[in-house]
């Protein structure tokens, strides 16, 4: 393993970095569409006040910046040998789930904004003519375009379908995704075009892989995993395969006092027996992880028996084939316990991503790329720094499917997120944006010698 580092850069410029990113993560938590608590979702007033804030954030170090067609905010640098280059992409998410922490996705938006700015800063990379910002004289250290982008929806808040903006980036929006619903009514067509959008142009927001050079993501944790070890960063080897399933289970509802039990069909009990069953298969299964994150009973009446009650299922694995096979174990219990209880169930499948390896190249240029933060003897891990499997979905496993994806993961006390309380240190912030920007000098290296 190499330890040299290729960015020179004054440990001070990291840290002013590092804060920036602190601070606008604090300045984007204000932009929510709930008083107290974050929440910020796609096709919103909240998501345009964003964009024009990354949009802002890209200009001030030198990128020219545009809305794509599915609503997200694209910056882009051109590298000196011309316009056209193909470029790497730098980025994560700008959405948020409901009462939302403030870093999951932000971090890697405004880390890379920041990545920008350092292999611009005078004294960078760039050489003498480096001259922050926009100046003609900077001269791209770098064979490729770099381009940050801030996505949405990752996370599927609004409409229960995550990755869209992502989806539309790899060219595979699917037409009927255009009539899923939020939960007050209005689809996504109606949205997108009160936003701004002109649905008929969505093919536009998708990228040819022989325009792109990968994908580099900086994203927290979510998982205590780095915070046990008492290491900083991590490399992502692959991220989750998922499945995710809107269940309907149907009864009678019923007076509460004068129904016997022997003529009850209670969904409510039902539902919750099923949501038992997905911990206890799952569990017994250890590598697939399945939740049960809504749960509604209807009609909702303290003295009515629950004729209907309606749940999620999100099942998460490594592998693909095991996801599908906890996912058939599962649907034969619940076809056993509402046959028991003399209820019907349906479900509505809302997402389903495969396993993503992360490409074996860019897991080197990022392995290398914390390599070169080693002055710094917490981020290194060791010799080694880990390599973590995500069980939480992100961007870059839509787009695989179009360019070489890597992650990198920065250390997130306790494990904790989406949640308030989430959280990372602005130190590891800091060794997260050297990283990256020592890996895509790494990149650049290994183009040129090739
Ligand atoms: C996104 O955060 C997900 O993994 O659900
Ligand atoms: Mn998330
Ligand atoms: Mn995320």
């Amino acid at each position: 393993m190499t330890t040299t580092s290729l960015l020179q850069i004054s440990p001070d410029a990291v840290t002013a970095a590092a804060r920036r990113v602190m601070e606008r993560c604090d300045e984007l938590a204000r932009v929510t569409a709930t008083p107290r608590a974050i929440e910020r979702v796609y096709l919103t007033h909240e998501h345009a006040t964003a964009n024009r804030m990354a949009a802002g954030w890209m200009r001030e170090v030198g990128m020219s910046s545009r809305q794509d067609a599915a609503g997200n905010q694209l910056g882009r640098l051109e590298t000196t040998s011309g316009p056209d280059e193909p470029a790497l992409l730098l980025g994560s998410h700008l959405d948020t789930v409901r009462n939302a922490g403030r870093f999951d996705g932000i971090t890697g938006v405004l880390s890379a904004i920041e990545v920008v700015r350092l292999l611009r800063a005078p004294g960078g990379p760039g050489g003498p003519g480096s001259d922050p910002f926009g100046h003609e004289a900077w001269h791209s250290p770098l064979p490729f375009a770099l381009e940050v982008v801030a996505f949405w929806d990752e996370e599927g808040t609004r409409f229960g379908k995550a990755l869209l903006g992502s989806s539309a980036v790899a060219g595979e929006w699917n037409e009927d995704w255009w009539n899923l619903t939020d939960s007050g009514g209005t689809s996504l067509r109606v949205a997108a075009i009160e936003f701004g959008l002109d649905p008929s142009r969505i093919g536009e927001a998708a990228r040819r892989p022989e325009e792109l050079v990968g994908y580099l993501e900086a994203h927290i944790e979510q998982g205590p995993e780095l915070h046990r070890r008492g290491e900083a960063l991590a490399v992502v080897s692959s991220i989750a395969s998922a499945r995710r399933f809107q269940v309907t289970v149907e009864g009678e509802a019923r007076h509460a006092g004068g129904t016997p039990y022997d003529l009850r069909r209670d969904a409510l009990l039902g539902a919750s027996e099923a949501a038992l069953a997905v911990e206890r298969i799952c569990r017994a299964e250890h590598h697939i992880i399945g939740t049960v994150g809504q749960f509604e009973a209807f009609p909702g009446g303290v003295n009515i028996i629950p004729g209907e009650t309606r749940f999620s299922i999100d099942l998460r694995g490594e592998f693909d084939g095991e996801r599908d096979r906890v996912w058939g174990e599962l649907s034969r219990e619940l076809d056993a316990i509402m046959g028991r209880r003399g209820l019907r169930w349906r479900h509505r499948e809302i997402h389903n991503a495969a396993a993503v390896g992360c490409a074996p190249l860019l897991q080197d240029v990022l392995r290398e790329g914390i390599a070169g933060t080693s002055g710094d003897s917490v981020a290194a891990g060791g010799d080694e720094p880990s390599v973590l499997f995500s069980p939480a979905g992100h961007d870059a496993m839509t787009l695989a499917s179009i360019t070489d994806v890597g992650m990198l993961f920065l250390r997130n006390p306790d494990g904790v997120s989406h949640h308030p309380e989430e959280a990372v240190s602005v130190g590891d912030v800091g060794r997260g944006i050297r990283a990256l920007a020592e890996s895509v000098l790494q990149l650049a290296a290994d183009r040129r010698a090739a």
